[in-house]
């Protein structure tokens, strides 16, 4: 069973493309068909789905992010400073304001892709991760939709991973001269990430029934680098690299981390994630093609993050013919019951973060007859889907955005 081909699937029960997107996600329970999604949280909420998995001590210590609802309260401004928005951090923190602009965490809320999935399930849950500052929807008065919309367009912005009580916190707490300003080392941990990269799926709301996987992960990526091989090194070693830096004209040191957070445009960093190797032979009439893939200096299953993430590997034929030999989808896939309740196993076939054995695929062909043209060539490319290629067709986003190579290849095939 492959997400992929959900849409037909779920469409098959008649709740139409809204209620499907929810089912997707898993946010609301059993209703009548036609039935609108309960427009608000429901009065007395269960324990908040996201940030902190509230099982797990160590991610409770991570009092930075609310785990029971509400925006991230950053406080007031830190002495020395007029505002806590990025405009007021720029002038001192060019650099960094600068990667962060090009950042996800800066596009948080407008990102495209972000937007398509949210339109088709416009819960209040979402917010809670991808616009921090505000939660609860606009007030009815336009004062306060234009307040809630900017804050909300601010994304994940310096204070919501800086600012607290009247303070910015830093794993070294430097800048006091300029403002008020705390050394805190939580923000040196994976922890620190997983409180919005780890969480599991909401619990069920009172009298309805569930039907998707309540206390299971939705994004795992925290639980998954603490079984990988780079369980070492903390997130922020692979993502956030030091870079060197040159003094400014105050002559201040200005090396830094990288707050880019790139994935998807970096072409080395997203090759460096897997390793494939293919090789071809022949044996007598046939030809033999091995590929094995195994993960290479990444610290969580690829892919990790949203569940809708899958890679395709495709081995084909080289030379003209380009004929597929194999097709292969990692990915995360929760199948449904026999009603369509997004209760059945999880079938996990992404490149775990840590592989006993590489996976390892065998292909055997006969070789054209006779004075037929030889291959003597195959070619294999790796590519990571941001969500499958038909809900994205189906959602109107362009192929080219949802598309992201990673690698590929090219096997020679000696000749006979
Ligand atoms: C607990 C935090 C949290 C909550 C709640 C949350 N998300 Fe996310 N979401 C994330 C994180 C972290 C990522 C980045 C992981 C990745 O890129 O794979 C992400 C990524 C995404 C992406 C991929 C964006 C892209 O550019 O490819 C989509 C789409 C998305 N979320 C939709 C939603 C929707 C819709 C909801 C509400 C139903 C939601 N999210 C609720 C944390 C959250
Ligand atoms: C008037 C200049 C100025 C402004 C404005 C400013 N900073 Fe700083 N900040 C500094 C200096 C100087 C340091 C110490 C040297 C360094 O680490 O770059 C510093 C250090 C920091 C640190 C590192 C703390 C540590 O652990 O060493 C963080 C984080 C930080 N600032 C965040 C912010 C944020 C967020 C804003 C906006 C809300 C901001 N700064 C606005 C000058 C400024
Ligand atoms: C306040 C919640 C929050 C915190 C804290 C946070 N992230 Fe994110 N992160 C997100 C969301 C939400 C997205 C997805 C934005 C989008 O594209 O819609 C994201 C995107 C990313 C991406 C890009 C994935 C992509 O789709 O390109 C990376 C990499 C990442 N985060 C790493 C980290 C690391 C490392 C840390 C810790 C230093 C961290 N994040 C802390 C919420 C958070
Ligand atoms: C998603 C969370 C996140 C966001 C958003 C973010 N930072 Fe950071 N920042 C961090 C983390 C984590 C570190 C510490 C990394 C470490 O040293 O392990 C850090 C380090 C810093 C430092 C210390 C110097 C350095 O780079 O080592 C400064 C200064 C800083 N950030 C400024 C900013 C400013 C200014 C913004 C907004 C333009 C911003 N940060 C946005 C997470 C974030
Ligand atoms: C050893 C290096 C390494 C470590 C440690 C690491 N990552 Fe990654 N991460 C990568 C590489 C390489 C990619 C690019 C391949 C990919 O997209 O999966 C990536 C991709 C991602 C993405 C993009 C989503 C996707 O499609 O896979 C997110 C989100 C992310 N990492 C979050 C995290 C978080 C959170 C942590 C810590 C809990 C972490 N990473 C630790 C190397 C690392």
């Amino acid at each position: 069973m492959s997400r992929s081909r959900a849409p037909s699937r779920w469409a098959g029960l008649g709740l139409g493309m809204i209620a499907f997107a929810v089912l997707r996600w898993g946010l609301v329970q059993a209703r009548p068909a036609g039935q609108p999604a309960p427009a608000g949280p429901p009065a007395a909420s269960p324990p908040a789905p996201g940030m902190a998995a509230a099982s797990d001590a160590r991610l409770r210590l991570l009092d930075l992010f609310p785990s029971a609802g509400g925006p991230v309260s950053h406080g007031p401004a830190p002495r020395g400073l007029s505002g806590v928005g990025v405009e007021d951090c720029a002038p001192c923190h060019a650099e960094i304001a600068a990667e962060w602009a090009s950042s996800a965490h800066a596009r948080s809320w407008t990102d495209v892709i972000f937007q398509a999935e949210y339109k088709l399930t416009p819960e209040p849950f979402c917010r809670r991760c991808h616009a921090p500052l505000v939660q609860e929807p606009a007030g009815e008065d336009s004062a306060s939709r234009v307040l809630a919309a900017t804050l909300a367009g601010r994304g994940i912005d310096c204070a919501v991973c800086h600012v607290r009580g009247g303070r910015v916190l830093g794993v070294r707490g430097r800048g006091d001269s300029d403002h008020a300003a705390a050394s805190d080392a939580r923000l040196a941990t994976s922890a620190f990430c997983g409180s919005c990269h780890q969480f599991n799926f909401p619990a069920p709301e009172p009298g309805r029934r569930p039907r998707y996987h309540p206390g299971r992960p939705l994004q795992n990526t925290l639980r998954e680098w603490e079984q990988s091989r780079h369980s070492g090194k903390p997130c922020q070693a692979c993502h956030m690299p030091q870079i060197a830096g040159e003094r400014s004209s105050a002559d201040r040191p200005r090396a830094h981390r990288d707050h880019a957070f790139r994935t998807f445009e970096d072409r080395a960093f997203m090759a460096s994630a897997v390793i494939v190797k293919a090789s071809a032979r022949r044996r007598g009439d046939k030809v033999e093609v091995t590929v094995t893939v195994t993960p290479g200096a990444i610290g969580h299953a690829f892919p990790t993050g949203d569940m809708f993430r899958e890679a395709v590997l495709t081995i084909r034929l080289g030379d003209q013919q380009h004929t597929e030999l194999l097709r292969r989808d990692f990915a995360l896939t929760i199948t449904d019951d026999a009603r369509g309740h997004l209760l059945g196993e999880v079938e996990d076939t992404r490149v775990p973060a840590r592989a006993a054995r590489p996976w390892r695929r065998r292909v055997v062909f006969a070789a054209p007859a006779g004075a037929a043209p030889q291959p003597t060539a195959v070619d294999w490319s790796l590519e990571l889907h941001r969500l499958p290629l038909d809900d994205a067709r189906e959602r109107g986003l362009p192929e080219s955005l949802v598309r992201v190579p990673v690698s590929s290849g090219t096997a020679r095939l000696p000749g006979r």
